[in-house]
């Protein structure tokens, strides 16, 4: 493995495992040891010694070559003891203060595991509303979704990472408008992530320019009504102003899940990538497509199809292994995760594959690319779990799923994602081909740092590569980039690469969720056909000077493309932001 020094330190502090002798394993040790449990499963299904070495060695190899990374904590559990490998979980949230703490309490737990809970409070009786055994009332989703806040604050994650969470509440819940606005105070609930379950009949009621009904889930009963383009107005000023909240087509969501015939979404896990049923996990995996272009920067640059589709195959057997290697936190999580057997296999290095292409990222041929890219990926993990649904059989629940009735035996729920791959992107980045997390642009090509007072200028491997080549590098052409934020309109660089260095800023907003849509697939695709089946993240990004009718349009344009979720950010419009381009770091 080439790994860049942020990968070190991010993995020394926080992947390695102390050995037994009391030292920390290599990163060559800590891929060893999660290749050895996962590939260890095999021989649960009857693999002699020599073939688990085998796929051992492959499973190693298809990480060694940065191909292809599991999520964050297949690294930090395989053979410790929690032994938890998933990053994503959707609990339940019932209508009694002994489910609400249960369920707490269940969160507890699998932040300790390094994993994010998502959930939904729409089952919750309204802010006001009766409470038989207390003769009280009650306090309402918001109240307990700060108290699930402040459950987490108070534990945060030993060891591993501090767990995030994803809310979600029902757009025909009595209290949708407190629900919208609780997080208009930036310093409020800020281990969430919130959303609103958007409904078809809401949508309808949009379009139509009339108002919707606003149901209390405790007795079903119809307890007012509301103008949806109020609502509607009022969600997307809220996303203009700080980014939340974001919406989820909750209808959409459940109409496309391949295993709908036996569960019903509720919420997404924390960055939006799986929507899942009650209790419900997945553990994630993304192939670095950086490394899957022949001839890159060139006239004759090409996707190398043949080994995309090895990688995606043995990345499929990978993540169908985890499902066994797998310590659950909790007996009915345990339960799900072996009846649905989900997997979800994305991608990340998708700005730099289309570098190396020539591609710019708002451009109709990326966005053609794009699908074409995922959907193959998705051919190739429905061949593999087809093979494996021959030598282990089907998911339990397969029967009567839209893969049955497909006629696909297939041993996975659901297997394709785009999740954010923030850490892993990290670790499969090398010094001169970078690795942008999921399918978002390259965020700056050139960043400044202030060293002991001095400026330092941190270049994007890809584009130094490309400037030292053609003979244009120079330090004041890439102080030039740095302040402007872009290559765009630098005449230093050429026409051709200021148009393919696109960054996240240059692109509109309508590009990002066309790219979006592209990985996702449209409404009314056969199950093999959506080139993803769970969900895609995805930051859209807009310049600060955007207006609340420009965010309007693009959560528009998600609905018509088909997306399940979308999520909105402004630039500067939160207190705090990671990323900055610019001089100002
Ligand atoms: O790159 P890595 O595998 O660490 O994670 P990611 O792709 O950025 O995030 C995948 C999922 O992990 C998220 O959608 C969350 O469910 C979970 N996660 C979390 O719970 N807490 C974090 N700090 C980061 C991710």
């Amino acid at each position: 493995m080439e790994l860049t020094h942020i990968a070190k330190t991010v993995m020394e502090k926080r992947y390695l495992r102390l050995k037994e002798d009391g030292s920390k394993e290599t990163p060559e040790e800590m891929l060893r040891r999660v290749a050895g449990v996962i590939a260890g499963v095999e021989a649960q299904y009857g693999a002699s010694k020599k073939e688990v070495r085998a796929i051992e060695e492959a499973f190693y190899g298809l990480m060694d070559r940065q191909d292809f990374m599991p999520n964050s904590p297949t690294f930090t559990g395989a053979g410790t003891a929690l032994g938890q490998l998933s990053a994503c979980f959707v609990l339940p949230v019932g209508d009694s203060l002994v489910e609400i703490y249960e369920t707490m309490k269940h969160a507890a737990l699998i932040h300790q595991t390094g994993g994010g809970t998502g959930f939904a409070f729409s089952r919750l009786r309204p802010a006001g509303d009766k409470v038989r055994s207390s003769q009280g009332v009650a306090s309402g989703p918001v109240s307990f979704l700060r108290v699930y806040n402040a459950s987490t604050e108070a534990i945060k994650q030993g060891g591993t990472r501090r767990g995030a969470n994803m809310g979600i509440l029902r757009v025909d819940h009595p209290d949708i408008l407190d629900f919208i606005e609780s997080k208009a105070d930036t310093t409020q609930i800020t281990n969430f992530n919130i959303s609103v379950g958007i409904t078809d009949a809401f949508m309808a009621a949009l379009e139509q320019g009339t108002d919707y009904e606003l149901i209390n889930p405790r007795n079903g009963e119809v307890t007012g009504k509301l103008s949806a383009k109020l609502v509607w107005d009022k969600l997307v000023e809220n996303a203009w102003k700080t980014g939340e909240p974001g919406v989820i087509f909750i209808d959409r969501m459940n109409r496309r899940n391949p295993n709908n015939h036996v569960e019903v979404i509720e919420a997404t896990n924390p960055c939006g990538e799986q929507p899942l049923p009650p209790y419900g996990s997945c553990n994630l995996g993304s192939i670095n497509l950086a490394n899957f272009v022949k001839n890159p920067y060139t006239a004759q640059a090409e996707v190398d199809w043949e080994r995309l589709g090895q990688v995606a195959r043995m990345a499929t057997r990978f993540l169908d292994n985890v499902i066994d290697a797998n310590k659950y936190p909790l007996p009915q999580i345990a339960e799900k995760a072996r009846r649905d057997r989900r997997i979800g296999l994305g991608i990340m290095g998708w700005a730099e594959m289309l570098v190396q292409m020539g591609l710019a990222y708002d451009s109709d041929e990326a966005v053609a690319l794009g699908n074409q890219v995922m959907t193959f990926i998705k051919q190739k993990a429905v061949e593999e779990s087809m093979a494996l649904a021959e030598a282990r059989g089907a998911y339990p629940e397969w029967e009567g799923s839209q893969w049955h009735k497909a006629g696909l035996k297939v041993r996975n729920a659901t297997m394709t994602t785009v999740a954010p791959t923030g850490t892993i992107s990290l670790f499969a980045a090398r010094p001169d081909l970078p690795c942008s997390g999921g399918i978002e642009p390259k965020f700056a090509l050139v960043f400044t740092r202030n060293q002991a007072g001095a400026v330092m200028l941190d270049v994007d491997g890809q584009f130094a590569t490309i400037a030292k080549r053609e003979g244009w590098y120079s330090e004041e052409l890439m102080q030039q980039v740095a302040e402007r934020g872009t290559a765009r309109g630098v005449a230093g660089v050429p026409e051709r690469w200021q148009q393919v260095f696109a960054t996240s800023h240059d692109i509109s907003p309508e590009w990002h969720v066309r790219m979006q849509a592209a990985f996702q697939g449209a409404d009314g695709l056969p199950v093999d056909r959506q080139p993803v089946d769970a969900a895609v993240s995805k930051t859209i990004n807009f310049p600060h000077h955007a207006s609340v009718e420009d965010v309007a349009k693009s959560y528009a344009l998600a609905w018509q493309l088909g997306l399940k979720g979308i999520t909105v950010y402004r630039d500067g419009s939160r207190a705090s932001q990671v990323l900055t381009t610019g001089d100002k770091t």
